[in-house]
């Protein structure tokens, strides 16, 4: 089996790559841009593995994405590449658009070339999985979840970029029968997880004696997934997945943002006390601009048609994802040379004279 994964040096991306080459022993070409985002180092343990390559290339870039696909000839192609970041969006959404919209684009069209030339085996066995996320659902109120038929009403420039793609996506297989399936997950959380989120930013922050900065009042919902559950998830559902299809994953955690610092603060004053009590550091700041108020994900299709199930559930998985970062500075250290830990996504005040 051979696979290519877009965005292999990001968060999940680099936790599929990890997945696919060492649990599953899968060939993997793995094709990242390396942005501010992505990094080598999240795929360390797989460099000199045999089963797995990398290219650097951005998936806008027709010509490599071509390349890459005739050489490698994948079995699938697993497209996680994207700008990731919701605050970043609000103050720049160029970049989202041009890599989630026409980047998406670009690498539909490179696959659809390729696909249509296999021979009819190969082609009736291809498989493209776009993964996109819950926010192209919008928001929640405080019942309800979301489903695969939940109309999409995006709020961020991020989650608008992610619904254009997953609309192109669904069109390449109404209009071309491309063998497409998309998936739609609620937050992630976990090791290599780029300290700009909401759960790496506490823990760092919280080791170094900073501010935890949280968004208005605290009480906003995600629903969250320990990424390693997602990287099982994106398998099953590109091995056995329904064509066409859509998959919601979420592991049924949800958790208001303040309960999820405070929980951080806790932890961290049992295995590192030298700052207790962390919940000392906790300052309510500025909301974010068109801040979603909840997400929370039904994911009852990928359990019962796929018989996937979350293995982790948030007490366990938050413990060990604090332990990971406080021992494994040499991974997130560098990684603020691209990023310092200061506020994103605040719009600029327009005072009326
Ligand atoms: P990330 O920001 O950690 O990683 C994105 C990766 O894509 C980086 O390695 C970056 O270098 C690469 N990339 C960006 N632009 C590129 C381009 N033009 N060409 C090639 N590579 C490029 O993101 P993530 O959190 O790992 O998210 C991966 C995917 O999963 C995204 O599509 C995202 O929308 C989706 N998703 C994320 C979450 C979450 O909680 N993080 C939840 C649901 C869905
Ligand atoms: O739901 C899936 C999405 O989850 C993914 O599609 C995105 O790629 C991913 O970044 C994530 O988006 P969020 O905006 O939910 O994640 P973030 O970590 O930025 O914020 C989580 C919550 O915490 C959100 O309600 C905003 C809040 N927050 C965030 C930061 C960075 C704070 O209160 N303080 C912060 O400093």
């Amino acid at each position: 089996m051979r696979v290519l994964v877009t965005g292999g040096a990001g968060f999940i991306g680099s936790a599929v790559v990890r997945h696919l080459v060492l649990e599953k022993g899968y060939e993997v070409l793995n094709v990242d841009k390396l942005t501010y985002a992505g990094t080598l180092t999240s795929v360390k343990n797989v460099e000199t593995n045999p089963f797995y390559r990398f290219l650097q290339a951005d998936i806008c870039d027709g010509q490599a994405i071509s390349a890459a696909i005739s050489s490698f000839r994948p079995d699938r192609i697993m497209h996680l590449a994207a700008e990731s970041h919701v605050d970043r969006s609000i103050t720049g959404a160029r970049d989202f658009v041009e890599t989630n919209v026409l980047g998406t684009f670009t690498m539909l069209e490179c696959a659809r070339a390729y696909w249509q030339s296999l021979e009819p085996a190969g082609k009736e066995a291809f498989r493209f999985l776009h993964v996109s996320t819950d926010e192209v659902y919008g928001s929640l109120s405080e019942d309800g979840l979301f489903e695969e038929t939940t109309p999409y009403d995006p709020s961020s420039p991020y989650s608008a970029s992610k619904a254009a793609s997953d609309h192109l996506a669904k069109a390449w297989t109404r209009t071309y029968g491309m063998p497409i399936v998309v998936s739609n997950c609620s937050n992630n959380y976990g090791p290599f997880h780029f300290p700009e989120k909401l759960i790496p930013l506490m823990i760092i922050s919280a080791l170094e004696g900073k501010p935890l900065p949280v968004y208005g009042n605290g009480v906003n919902i995600r629903d969250w997934l320990f990424v390693e559950d997602h990287a099982r998830a994106l398998d099953i559902i590109a091995e056995r997945g329904r064509i066409g299809e859509t998959y919601n994953v979420g592991g049924r955690n949800e958790r208001r943002n303040i309960d999820v610092v405070k929980r951080i603060c806790t932890l961290m004053d049992e295995l590192h006390p030298a700052g207790k009590p962390h919940e000392s550091l906790i300052t309510y700041v500025q909301d974010r601009p068109g801040h979603d108020a909840r997400y929370a994900i039904d994911a009852t299709k990928l359990e019962n048609e796929l018989g996937w199930k979350a293995q982790e559930n948030f007490d366990t998985g938050i413990e060990k994802t604090v332990k990971w970062y406080l021992e494994n500075e040499w991974w997130w250290g560098p990684l603020r040379q691209n990023y310092d830990g200061s506020r994103l996504g605040l719009l600029k005040t327009v005072t009326q004279k």
